[in-house]
Parts: C-alpha cells; structure tokens; sequence
C-alpha cells in the first residue's frame, strides 16, 4: 500500500493531468499520487486492459481520501502521431484543458550496443525520444500555447553514458536536452517543463526482467550512496513537486531521484586490457613496453 501523499489534501483540485504509460509501475504511482491530491487524470498505455485493472486499484486506493479525483483511461501507443493527437484532443474536449502532462511512457531492452539491431535502435529512439516529444507538442499547440501548463518528463539516470542499453542512453539524454529546449521556447506561454531521473527503483517491472537480471538490479544497491533501491513513490512525489505552484520558479531543470547514485560508481564493469596504448607508444609507470 502507498504511504500517503506529502502534499497538501487537494492541492491538484480542478487541475487535468496526463500520465502516460500510467497502467504500471512508476506511472501508476505518479497517477495514484495525482489522484489523491485531488486532479482529474487521464491515464494512457496501449493495452486497454492494464488500463482497466490499474483504474480500478486506483479508484480503491484512494476510495477513503474525501478530497480525491477521478481516473480516467485511453489507449494510446505514443508512437503513432495520430494517436497522440487524439489523446491530446481527449482530454480538452472530455475533462476542458490540460494543466499537467507527464511523459512516463518508455521502454528498452538490454544489449550490448554491438548487438543492436536497426530495427530495435528505432524502436526505442521511436517510444522514448519521438514518442514524448509528440506528447510534449501535441499539448502545447492543442493547449498549453493559449493557456500554460506543466511537464514533466521522466528519463533515467544516463549521466555517464548507459551501458549495456546504448540505444536508451542516447535517447533520454535526447529528452534532457529537449527538456531545456522547450523550457526556453515555451516560458512566455507559462509553460514549465521540467524532468525526473530515477536512479535504480524497485518496481512493479521488477517481475518481468527474469532470473538473469533480477540479481544483477538487486545488488545495484551497492552503488548507491543511499544503499538501497528508489521507491516508485519516491519518484511521483518528486513530479508532484515538479508539477505544483512550489516550483513555479524551476524549468529545464532535471532532478536526479537516485540516493546520489549517479555521483559514485557505476554498475558497470570494465574488462582489463591494454587495448588502448599511449600516443607513441611510451610505456606509462606500471606498464610493460609495448616494444620490448
Ligand atoms: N509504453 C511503452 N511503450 C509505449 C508506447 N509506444 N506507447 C504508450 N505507452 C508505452
């Protein structure tokens, strides 16, 4: 069961949000937290069924909370224009506007960057980057050019690189940038836009990454300062901080959610060689000549 909100009871009152990919994990977090703070929130994924069973949890999970919202759902695979248009136009017509959008929707799949096919390097460029810059335009020329708003986008912890997910790195690292981007463009139509990146969080997706990989995410937690995993509420508290009157100062920014995770060491090990000998070939201290 989620701890309850931080927040003030109501605060997101009258106030319409979109929480794409909010059927699982992190972003049905984010949409439970917007819920119980009072926001009408659109929920969108592809499957319409995960849809259906994260609104129901949903509704019950803050059936006892007076001052909380209403969930609402519509497929929508991001990266087809035309859907993310007609979510979009969903929204304004059904609930009168959109205040918050945040684009949480995402995925990739682990491979070292020499086995990635074309294809799979679309795809996730595709969902990740195309994806959330079709929903960051799309509520801007359908909405928040006229009337401001607040995004929020979610990208990951890719500061040194992502190996062993080369394709997501660059993505995400595409949303930062695009983050700042859009954050100057769009300031004088009060406009923020802002992004989260989590660091490693335990997640509901923890299931479904298979007996390989789950040990592997688990003792990620030695390479956090914080020495443990991020929680999903972890992450929606800070977008709700992002989205809400507090930070009315703060755009372009992108706050790291990760326990300091980011400033030590990597989850990554280098193999050693000497692959990489010095510019003329002179041996450094420690090193055998490659001459001799
Ligand atoms: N979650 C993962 N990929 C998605 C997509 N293409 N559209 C919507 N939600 C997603």
């Amino acid at each position: 069961m989620a701890p309850p909100s931080v927040f003030r009871p109501g605060l997101y009152r009258d106030r319409v949000a979109i929480v794409t990919g909010g059927g699982s994990g992190i972003g049905k977090a984010i949409a439970r937290e917007l819920l119980e703070l009072g926001a009408t929130v659109l929920i969108a994924a592809r499957k319409e069924e995960r849809l259906q069973e994260a609104a129901a949890e949903l509704t019950a999970d803050v059936s006892g909370v007076e001052t909380a919202g209403r969930i609402y759902t519509k497929t929508c695979n991001i990266r087809e224009e035309d859907q993310v248009q007609a979510l979009i136009a969903h929204a304004v017509s059904e609930f009168g506007g959109l205040d918050f959008l945040v684009n949480n929707a995402g995925g990739q799949f682990p491979s070292p960057a020499g086995a990635i096919r074309t294809k799979g390097w679309n795809a996730v460029i595709e969902t990740n980057l195309t994806g959330t810059f079709l929903c960051c335009r799309e509520a801007f020329s359908q909405w928040m050019e006229e009337h401001g708003g607040s995004i929020v986008n979610i990208v990951a912890d890719m500061w040194r690189g992502f190996p062993g997910m080369a394709h997501t790195g660059a993505a995400r690292a595409g949303v930062d940038n695009l983050t700042k981007t859009l954050a100057v463009e769009w300031a004088h139509r009060g406009v923020r836009i802002n992004a989260v990146a989590p660091g490693t969080i335990f997640s509901s997706g923890f299931d479904t990454y298979g007996p390989f990989f789950q040990p592997v995410f688990l003792a990620a937690r030695e390479n956090i300062p914080a020495r443990r995993l991020g929680t999903e509420e972890e992450v929606a508290s800070s977008v709700c901080f992002l989205l809400s009157p507090g930070a009315a100062f703060i755009s372009g920014e992108t706050m790291r959610v990760d326990g300091a995770g980011s400033l030590w060491r990597l989850n990554w090990e280098v193999p050693d060689h000497d692959n990489m000998p010095p510019y003329g070939g002179r041996p450094l201290p420690g090193e055998d000549d490659p001459g001799a």
